[in-house]
């Protein structure tokens, strides 16, 4: 698979920052293209900047349609030869325009045991619900909401003096974990889709 990476974000950057460090320790082989934001004020693109990194910021008010942002984003991917999109606090929908130019080839991270809690706050969600146990999803992205095939899960509990802000810290020491372990899986290839599994082929 091509290695260049497209990382799209809306806000802090922390789970960008922490795939830029496992590339930049070997322990991802891969190439951020470009990282591209919705919104100028994300304190990611200066994270990106600071290393190097091409930045953009393509924001969704600029375009009438759903359609239309989605074409933009992926013209510019495209452009860099991205070979896989990864969706770092990415706060956008993304409709068939975009889910279609790049087929299995878009993951996303987020803050629950999907299919549990999805969609916003999910930390919030989870602690509301009062669930023992929440964590942190890779997942493949499809037309659905928080939907496609999981790569990486990772559990973690949910303490009785936690508040949903101590429950996000600590699912967000997995999610810097996961995300590059995850994408690491998704290049290196070996996998397939079953109805809707992921799963890795056995070494031989
Ligand atoms: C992360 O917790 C990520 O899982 C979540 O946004 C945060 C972004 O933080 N994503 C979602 O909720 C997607 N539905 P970051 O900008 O520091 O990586």
């Amino acid at each position: 698979m091509n290695r260049n990476l497209g990382v799209l974000i809306s806000g802090r950057g922390s789970n960008l920052q922490a795939i830029m460090r496992a590339i930049a320790d070997g322990r991802l082989d891969a190439r951020i293209a470009v990282v591209i934001s919705n919104r100028a004020e994300a304190a990611g693109l200066q994270r990106a900047r600071e290393a190097g990194i091409e930045t953009l910021c393509l924001s969704h008010r600029s375009c009438a349609t759903r359609e239309e942002y989605d074409g933009r984003l992926v013209e510019a991917l495209r452009a860099r030869d991205i070979g896989l999109v990864c969706l770092a606090g990415f706060m956008r929908l993304l409709g068939p325009t975009f889910i279609e130019a790049f087929p299995n080839a878009i993951l996303n991270i987020h803050p629950s045991l999907l299919p549990a809690f999805p969609g916003l706050d999910a930390q919030h969600q989870a602690w509301q619900h009062g669930v023992k146990v929440s964590g942190a999803t890779v997942h493949l992205v499809n037309c659905d909401l928080d939907a496609g095939p999981i790569i990486l899960q990772a559990a973690v509990p949910v303490l009785n003096t936690d508040t949903p802000d101590t429950l996000a810290a600590r699912i967000l020491v997995e999610e810097h974990r996961l995300y590059p372990e995850a994408i690491r899986l998704v290049l290196d290839g070996g996998w397939e889709i079953v109805g809707r599994r992921f799963v890795r082929r056995a070494a031989v």
